[in-house]
């Protein structure tokens, strides 16, 4: 497989050229040079364009601009065209729409409008993506190959027939036999009970909860679905185009949760990922760094490539903010720090019809003469600093657990509180790490524990018996080990594991939970060290574990510790106030011997980046005063010697390639 990228941090963006007259192709190719864009994505919106009639073909406007990037240096990550399907193909083949919930066929007219499970779906796409490869595979503006876009962005879950039979197929495969599948479905339930795999359907809109294994299989069999239409595709270009790698976009935003990743990941032949910012999150800078160490723990620890982010302001949020002074440069070599070796925009120039006109771009409505064009090229002039850097990865002593099935079962219906969410402790944890300058890597429960000194489990409702005992033997090994309310609850039927929570980890913490006591929206508790608990608490008790914090009422405990082999087990059964929750983490990492790689003062976020001796620590000031570090070498974002203290300005991010 061919690497990618090369030798430099690839710089570039979705090109959609088809929105544009010939003169401005010219003009692109020139802007792109001016800035250092080194690659593009073309073609993720064209099948419309690459074949507007069923079967007939338009390669010429390709060929043309493929033509136009090769001679101006740009190398193409080219996309097999099948993210939307033509309105031709929905009109022929109206069952390949996608069915809401409640029945609702939807319309073509936006993007993403075909259903997962459709067949005839695949025909088309794996047609398209054979023709691609056939015509292209020895181009030589062809650097990787973009299947689709974003799957599961807008088509998942589909609830129609075509998706309630292929849902019975997976479970035939998965279960076997219908008493199998009652038994995991817990159907002797509300005379759930099934007789015949045709009964069997998607959870479709009920009088009330639907049955929550069946909603968790659906969302299993939906993220199946669709990877098995990534396959399709991939498939095609692996034969007829050996060589070029392959990859499709995640979404790895802590928000987006429709597919399971961790299945998709061994797929790709590098991780790609699109990142914007949701004005929701109580701290953006910290869930974009949340991000980009799922992204890495995704792509196994290799480097990764942002795929997608923006310049400046998005156009689907309710209100859209404009990125703030030197944040477009900030926030990708954020990406960077975390292990992306490439630096991508949706998209090169920004449309003037259609729905995402009022996006940002690299080349604003307003022209090259503006600030965030400037911005592009200063970050260009710094990415081609940076090559140096390709291949090397991230090391981190402190693994935080991320699982895509444990998540949906927080959400699933029918749980003890709809005010948790699966993201919230995971963010609160990481954030207090980073402040601390702490790296993490975020990872599937089944990932290899072994080398962590601190390993964080939280909200981990849905675990595996092997996971659970994988934990548990790294504490045994020497790990120190959090675990959070709402771990181990449930087995992968998410069947309640019986005996006290919290179930699977019951043991290793040496705690027994007898009821959660869930908090309403303004309620508070207070805890014996004058902090309050938010939002969860419990009734807890200890069987071998020592209360560390107690609730105030009731005096029982509140956060316990158990010395386990050679490392230790915690266990916090409330979300505590932010204060708290930074001082808990970092008397852990004391505990567990992890410091920063240079003192830094809080509010500095530092990575360091390894390959065979050498190491470049990236250091971010996300406060709004100049900081100062301790560090030697030289700075590849201000190309200029640090000798003994590195001056950062406020929003400043510096690169030292370390003496
Ligand atoms: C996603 C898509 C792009 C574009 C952007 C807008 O990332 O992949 O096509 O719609 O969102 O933010
Ligand atoms: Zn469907």
């Amino acid at each position: 497989m061919r690497p990618w990228p090369r030798d430099v941090i690839a710089l570039g963006g979705d090109y959609n050229p088809e929105q544009w007259p010939r003169e401005v192709w010219d003009e692109d190719v020139a802007l792109m040079q001016r800035a250092g864009v080194t690659f593009v994505s073309l073609g993720i919106f064209s099948w419309s364009w690459l074949e507007p009639k069923d079967g007939s073909f338009e390669f010429d406007w390709l060929d043309d601009i493929l033509g136009r990037l090769h001679r101006g240096g740009i190398a193409v990550d080219l996309a097999t065209g099948t993210a939307s399907p033509p309105a031709w193909f929905s009109l022929a083949h109206p069952e390949a729409l996608p069915v809401d919930r409640e029945g609702h066929r939807m319309w073509p007219g936006s993007r993403q409008a075909w259903c997962p499970s459709s067949t005839v779906f695949t025909r088309h796409a794996t047609r398209l993506a054979q023709e691609m490869a056939t015509r292209y595979h020895d181009h030589p503006a062809l650097a990787l190959w973009h299947v689709s876009n974003e799957y599961g962005c807008h088509n998942t879950p589909c609830y129609c027939d075509t998706c309630a039979h292929a849902f019975r197929e997976w479970l035939l495969r998965r279960y076997r036999d219908l008493e199998a599948l009652n038994e995991a479905w817990g159907t002797a339930f509300w005379s759930q009970r099934y007789v015949d795999w045709d009964h069997v359907l998607p959870p479709r809109l009920t009088p009330t909860f639907a049955n929550p294994t069946q909603v968790l299989d659906y969302q299993r069999f939906q993220s199946d679905a669709l990877l098995a239409q990534y396959l399709a595709e991939r498939d095609v270009l692996h034969s007829l185009s050996p060589g070029v790698p392959v990859t499709t976009n995640f979404m790895t935003q802590t928000g987006f949760r429709r597919l399971d990743y961790h299945r998709w990941a061994p797929e790709q032949d590098v991780v790609s990922t699109d990142h914007y910012l949701v004005t929701r999150h109580h701290d953006v800078a910290a869930e974009l760094s949340f991000a980009g160490d799922l992204t890495r723990g995704l792509a196994r620890g290799r480097p990764w490539m942002l795929m997608e982010h923006s310049t400046s302001a998005v156009n689907w949020q309710p209100v859209n903010p404009a990125k703030g002074a030197g944040q477009l440069v900030r926030d990708s070599l954020t990406h960077v720090a975390h292990g992306a070796d490439t630096i991508g925009f949706f998209q090169w120039r920004a449309s003037r019809a259609g729905s995402e006109k009022y996006h940002s771009a690299m080349v604003p409505h307003a022209g090259a003469d503006t600030e965030v064009f400037r911005q592009v090229c200063r970050l260009g002039q710094i990415a081609a600093r940076l090559g140096e850097l390709v291949g090397s990865t991230v090391q981190a002593d402190v693994a935080l657990l991320w699982d895509y099935e444990a998540s949906w079962t927080v959400a699933g219906p029918a749980v003890p509180s709809n005010r948790v969410d699966y993201a919230d402790v995971a963010l609160q944890v990481h954030g207090a790490l980073r402040d601390l300058g702490v790296a993490a890597d975020v990872v599937h429960p089944g990932a290899d524990l072994t080398a962590y000194r601190l390993v964080v489990v939280p909200t981990l409702q849905l675990v595996r018996n092997e996971h659970a005992a994988a934990i548990h033997a790294a504490a045994e090994a020497g790990a120190h080990v959090l675990v959070t309310y709402l771990s181990g609850i449930v087995d992968e039927h998410d069947h309640i594991r019986l005996g006290g929570y919290p179930g699977a980890f019951r043991e290793l913490l040496g705690v027994r939970v007898e009821e959660f006591r869930p908090l309403l929206e303004g309620q508070s508790r207070a805890l014996d060290d004058s902090s309050r608990a938010l939002l969860w608490t419990e009734d807890l008790d200890t069987t071998t574990a020592t209360p560390v914090v107690r609730y105030a009422d009731t005096g029982r405990p509140a956060l316990t510790r158990n010395d386990i082999g050679a490392g230790s087990a915690w266990y916090l059964s409330y979300l505590p106030e932010r204060d708290q929750l930074a001082a808990l983490v970092a008397s852990l990492l004391d505990l567990a011997k992890v410091a920063p790689p240079v003192a830094a003062p809080s509010g500095v976020e530092l990575v360091r980046r390894a390959r065979d001796e050498r190491t470049w620590l990236f250091a971010i000031n996300h406060t709004d005063q100049p900081q100062e570090l301790p560090v030697t070498g030289h700075d590849l974002v201000a190309d200029t010697a640090v000798t003994g203290v590195l001056a950062l300005a406020p929003g400043a991010v510096a690169v030292v390639r370390e003496a």
